[in-house]
C-alpha cells in the first residue's frame, strides 16, 4: 500500500523525497511494480501513443583507455580482440541502415584519444551530409568541453553518457581512481549546455549498489533532467574483476524504467540490449514497463561479438532486412509499432 501511495505522489508531483525513494526502492513488492508499469504505460501512451522509436547502433570501435571494473572492453582485458572500423565501413553500415528506414545512427565506442575524436568529428560531418534527414547520436565517453563542442559543430545531435552511479563512494567501487563522478557530471552538464539532446543512465544491480545509491541516481536524473535515460541490468563479464558477481534483477530494472517514465513523462527511454540479454522477452517487457526506444545493432556481424561489454550479449539479427520485420512483428504482438522518424525529444509533446 505504501508503495502505491508513493507512486501516485511521483505521478502527481514528479518527485519524491530522498527518504521516500529509499523506502520505495527497498520495500517494493510485485504489486507495486505492476502498478508502476500500468501508470508508466499510460504516461507513454499519452505522450507517444503506441509508437516505438528505432535507432541503429553502430559499435565502431572497442578500443578503450579506461579500466572500468565492470566492462568487458576495459583496457586491462588482454583477451579482448581490439578493432576499429574504417570510415568507409561505418558509412556502409549507415547506408544499409538508412535503406532499412533508420533515421538515427548511434555511434558508440570505447573511450579513445584526441586523434580518434578528430576522425569521429569528420565522420559525423560525412554522415550528416549524406543523410541530412537523420540524427547522429554519439556515445564515446568523457571528453573536454571543447571536444564536445567540436562534435556538435560537426553536426552531432545527441550524446549518451551514462553516469553509472550518482553516489561518489559507489562510483569509486566501480571505477579506477583516475575517474571521478565529478568529471562525469561535468561532462553531462557541458553536453546539455552545448545543446545536445543528452542521455545519462545507470546499470541496475551493479556490485555494491544499494537502495540509497539508487535513490541518488533518481534524484540526480531529476536534477539533470536529461532527454534520454539508459537503464539496463548489470551482467558480469568473465574477464573483468566483477566476474562471478550476480547479474542485476529483471524485475528491479523494469520497476526503475517505470519510475523514471512516471517521473520524467516525455523522456526517451530505451529497452536496452542488456535487458534483452537477461531475458528473451526482456525488451518487450521493458516497453510494457514504459520504455519507448529500441536500438538494434547495425554493426557488421564480424565485430559484433568483439564489442563484448558483458557475457552472452545478444545479437538477434533483428537489424538485418528480414529481421527488421521480425522486430516489427514482436512489437506488434504487444500492441506497438515502430516509427522511422528521427524521434527527437520534444517538450510537452503530449
Ligand atoms: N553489464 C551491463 N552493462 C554494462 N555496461 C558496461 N559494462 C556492462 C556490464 N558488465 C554499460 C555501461 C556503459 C554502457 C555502454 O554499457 O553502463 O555506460
Amino acid at each position: 500500500m505504501a508503495g502505491r501511495i508513493l507512486i501516485d505522489k511521483l505521478l502527481r508531483a514528479g518527485a519524491l523525497e530522498r527518504t521516500e525513494w529509499i523506502e520505495l526502492l527497498s520495500v517494493w513488492r510485485e504489486e507495486d511494480r505492476d502498478y508502476a508499469a500500468e501508470l508508466a504505460r499510460q504516461v507513454s501512451q499519452l505522450y507517444f501513443g503506441n509508437k516505438i522509436y528505432v535507432r541503429g547502433l553502430i559499435e565502431f570501435s572497442n578500443c578503450c583507455k579506461n579500466d572500468c571494473y565492470y566492462c568487458g572492453i576495459r583496457r586491462s582485458n588482454q583477451k579482448a580482440q581490439r578493432y576499429r572500423l574504417s570510415k568507409e565501413e561505418i558509412l556502409r553500415c549507415c547506408e544499409a541502415g538508412y535503406d532499412l528506414g533508420f533515421r538515427t545512427f548511434v555511434l558508440q565506442s570505447g573511450e579513445e584519444g584526441p586523434e580518434a575524436d578528430l576522425e569521429t568529428a569528420g565522420l559525423v560531418a560525412d554522415i550528416k551530409s549524406a543523410y541530412p534527414d537523420s540524427a547522429v547520436t554519439l556515445s564515446l565517453g568523457e571528453k573536454s568541453r571543447e571536444t564536445y563542442e567540436m562534435f556538435f559543430k560537426a553536426g552531432a545531435d545527441r550524446y549518451l553518457l551514462r553516469h553509472e552511479t550518482a553516489e561518489s563512494a559507489h562510483y569509486a567501487m566501480l571505477h579506477p581512481p583516475v575517474m571521478s563522478l565529478d568529471n562525469r557530471k561535468r561532462c553531462l552538464r557541458d553536453l546539455k549546455d552545448i545543446g545536445f539532446q543528452t542521455g545519462c543512465g545507470f546499470m541496475v544491480g551493479s556490485p555494491f549498489q544499494t537502495a540509497e545509491s539508487l535513490a541518488e541516481d533518481i534524484i540526480f536524473i531529476r536534477e539533470l533532467s536529461p532527454h534520454m535515460v539508459g537503464i539496463g541490468p548489470f551482467i558480469p563479464h568473465r574477464d573483468t574483476p566483477f566476474s562471478g558477481k550476480p547479474a542485476g534483477s529483471l524485475e528491479l530494472t523494469l520497476f526503475l524504467l517505470s519510475l523514471v517514465r512516471i517521473m520524467l513523462k516525455n523522456v526517451l527511454l530505451p529497452a536496452t540490449t542488456a535487458l534483452g540479454t537477461l531475458h528473451s522477452t526482456g525488451r518487450e517487457q521493458g516497453i510494457l514497463a514504459g520504455a519507448n526506444v529500441v536500438m538494434p545493432n547495425l554493426s557488421p556481424k564480424a565485430v559484433c561479438k568483439k564489442y563484448s561489454l558483458y557475457d552472452n550479449k545478444i545479437y538477434t539479427g533483428d537489424e538485418a532486412a528480414e529481421g527488421r520485420s521480425h522486430l516489427e512483428s514482436r512489437l506488434q504482438a504487444i500492441g506497438y509499432e515502430t516509427v522511422t522518424s528521427r524521434g527527437d525529444w520534444r517538450p510537452e509533446s503530449k
